[in-house]
């Protein structure tokens, strides 16, 4: 597969999914206007796009169609940016850039970012029950907020964050121990985004063998991706990256790389890419742009 072939595909998922978030993130002339300011901002500040990407992919490659998932994604979208602003306030890892602008707290007040984050993620449950927006049927639209709710939640992303913060400058932690906090953190969210685009196309059945598979794909996904955040923290450059270096250390964290060295860490991410790109190999040809992207994600710079 040429690689032109799969940065045009990534391209138009993006293009598609940038515009959709400018649609929902537009800012109403109300008095409240501030928050929906703070959330544009950080909404519409750039990132890569990977969970809707996914999400689109997975439906594409199952059979569904591509627009009902990108507005589905869009969700995700919000859901993940809430946790970006809240991860990267003083009270957490206290960060001044991300996705290359100044944090939403250093050009709001952090009140306001606060709030904002709380915004974003009332509004992807709001986008996922509303008719209008979300054309599909009351329970497919229960089993994507479900699992949206799930994965975001203490069990997910909010788990493996209290665990994150719990495990600053704990010397005694193991690597299962930080294979839990980056499951919850980064894999649940990672994880639902492929759930999405098979609740789109109807697989529901849990024990057959392409859900099987596909959830073998995007654990390992969800793990590497983590991974690779932990390096790219120590080796990567600012500039490109769009977030600050070595704050992983100044916070005194546990990572990857601060338990297995950056050689070790590399080869467990190579691993697990590898394990998530030959699961999908029951998809034949069609799953040709998701191993791209598992595999785009590992030599990733930002
Ligand atoms: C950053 O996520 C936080 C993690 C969960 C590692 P991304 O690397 O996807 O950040 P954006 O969305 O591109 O800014
Ligand atoms: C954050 O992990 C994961 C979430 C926001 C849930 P990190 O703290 O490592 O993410 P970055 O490096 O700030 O993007
Ligand atoms: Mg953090
Ligand atoms: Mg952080
Ligand atoms: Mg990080």
């Amino acid at each position: 597969m040429s690689n032109k072939i799969f940065e045009d595909k990534l391209s138009e998922y993006i293009s598609r999914i940038n515009n959709k978030l400018d649609e929902i993130s537009s800012i109403p002339n109300l008095p409240q206007k501030s928050v929906y300011e703070a959330m544009r901002y950080s909404l519409m500040a750039g990132g890569k796009r990977v969970r809707p990407v996914i999400t689109a992919a997975v439906a594409e490659m199952l059979g569904g169609d591509v627009d009902t998932a990108v507005c589905a994604s869009a969700a995700i979208e919000c859901v993940h940016t809430y946790s970006l602003i809240h991860d990267d306030l003083p009270c957490m890892d206290d960060d001044d850039l991300r996705r290359g602008m100044a944090t939403c707290h250093k050009v709001f007040p952090e009140s306001t970012a606060l709030l904002a984050g709380d915004g974003l993620l009332n509004m992807a449950f709001e986008l996922l029950s509303d008719d209008e927006y979300l054309k599909v049927p009351a329970d497919m639209k229960i089993r994507l907020i479900s699992a949206l709710s799930k994965a975001s939640g203490t069990r997910g992303m909010i788990g493996g964050q209290i665990l994150d913060l719990e495990g600053e400058s704990r010397n005694n932690l193991t690597i299962h121990d930080l294979e839990l906090m980056h499951r919850g953190k980064t894999g649940a969210m990672i994880s639902v985004s492929v759930e999405f685009g098979c609740i789109l196309c109807s697989l529901y059945d849990k024990t057959s063998d392409e859900f099987v598979k596909i959830r073998e794909f995007s654990e390992n996904l969800g793990l590497a991706f983590q991974i690779k955040d932990d390096i790219l923290d120590v080796i990567g450059d600012e500039t490109v990256l769009g977030k600050p270096i070595g704050s992983d250390k100044s916070c005194g964290k546990n990572t990857f790389v601060t338990i297995l060295g950056i050689e070790e860490a590399e080869k467990c991410l190579a691993v697990l890419t590898d394990r998530a790109v030959s699961a999908l190999d029951i998809f034949g040809d069609r799953a040709w742009f998701l191993k791209e992207l598992a595999d785009a994600l590992l030599r990733r710079d930002k």
